[in-house]
């Protein structure tokens, strides 16, 4: 008698495109109406549309997971509008069971991309209360997910774009950037300690200099589809926009070695106005794991020796894929703007 279980990869294939094929545009004009009750922020719709369709994605596969509200919320303006709800293919009560035996983690080893799915994933603990044998477990389940991750990444971990934008648009966004509020500068929001945060997965260490947020030029070009097509082409699947904003540098200011956050998975980064110092990029610390990196900050400050410098110059684009690569801006010796574009993937 032969296993009659389907192939695995196959229905996870077409749960990818039923949950990639989903309109939720009418959910997105919603939640983003100005004068609407919920008025969410770019970012925000971005990921949680993102993430909803894995809840949607991992539902059809008859795996049943509780999600946040902000997912709930989602689910349900879209069924308001007049989508079917959520449903779990038609094979799942044949086979007896969820459809893959992949857990969340497994699936989407870049990470959840909203703060609650984060939270839900890692049961937190206060720092001071963590056992040796809890901390040694979050740090066996970050590395796993930190080699999974390495695995999903083409060869190639940057690449240039010699004319990202033009000479007009370049000045278009040095015009916008003057309609932005001022900023005092906010501190990354790292943590005091620099070292592996495994929650996040990620590298973290200090930094300052101001996010002053996008305008509609900004958007235009983070959403650019050639762009997004080129990027997905680049990283071997389809990449969404996630966030976008402008960076101040002023003199002094640094961006210490660290990893990007699952809602990053390729930075696209470009020069707007100013002479900006060389961005970092440690290539050769990208197989590294988890506690080897956490020594190395350590012993070695967010400035370590080695590593790449590049400096791009204006209308040229520099994509990094800064969730596996570490990368550090050195302290600035002039003032600069740069356009910062981040793309993460659906799966
Ligand atoms: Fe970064």
């Amino acid at each position: 008698m032969t296993d009659s279980r389907p192939d695995e990869s196959q229905l996870i294939s077409e749960a990818v495109a039923y949950a990639a094929g989903l309109d939720a545009s009418a959910v997105r004009r919603e939640l983003s109406a100005p004068q609407g009750p919920h008025r969410w922020p770019r970012h925000r719709l971005n990921e949680v549309d993102l993430e909803w369709r894995r809840w949607r994605l991992r539902r059809w596969l008859a795996a049943d997971e509780d999600p946040p509200g902000s997912i709930k919320l989602f689910e349900r303006l879209a069924v308001a509008a007049g989508m079917p709800p959520a449903a779990t293919a038609p094979l799942a009560t044949e086979v007896g069971g969820a459809l893959t035996t992949l857990s969340y983690d497994e699936m989407f080893p870049q990470g959840p991309l909203i703060a609650k799915a984060m939270q839900a994933r890692v049961v937190r603990q206060v720092a001071a209360r963590e056992t040796d044998e809890q901390y040694a477990a979050m740090m066996l389940a970050s590395t796993r997910r930190r080699e999974d991750y390495l695995r999903k990444l083409p060869d190639d971990t940057w690449w240039m774009i010699g004319d990202l934008i033009s000479e007009a648009t370049r000045r278009a966004c040095v015009a916008e950037i003057a309609t932005l509020p001022a900023s005092a500068g906010a501190a990354y929001d790292g943590g005091l300690s620099p070292g592996w945060d495994k929650e996040h997965d990620a590298l973290v260490s200090r930094s300052c200099n101001a996010y002053l947020g996008a305008g509609p030029t900004l958007v235009a070009i983070h959403e650019d589809p050639a762009l997004v097509a080129q990027i997905s082409a680049r990283m071997g699947r389809r990449m969404y926009p996630t966030r976008c904003t402008y960076l101040e540098y002023r003199p002094g200011d640094f961006l210490g070695v660290h990893t990007d956050q699952p809602t990053c998975e390729v930075s696209l980064l470009f020069t707007v106005d100013g002479e900006p110092g060389p961005m970092r990029s440690y290539f050769d610390r990208t197989a590294t794991g988890p506690a080897a990196l956490h020594r190395w900050v350590h012993d070695n400050g967010q400035f370590p020796d080695g590593g790449r410098d590049f400096v791009y110059r204006p209308r040229e684009g520099f994509a990094l894929t800064g969730r596996a690569v570490p990368h550090a801006r050195l302290p600035q010796q002039e003032s600069a703007f740069i356009g910062a574009l981040f793309y993460s993937g659906l799966v």
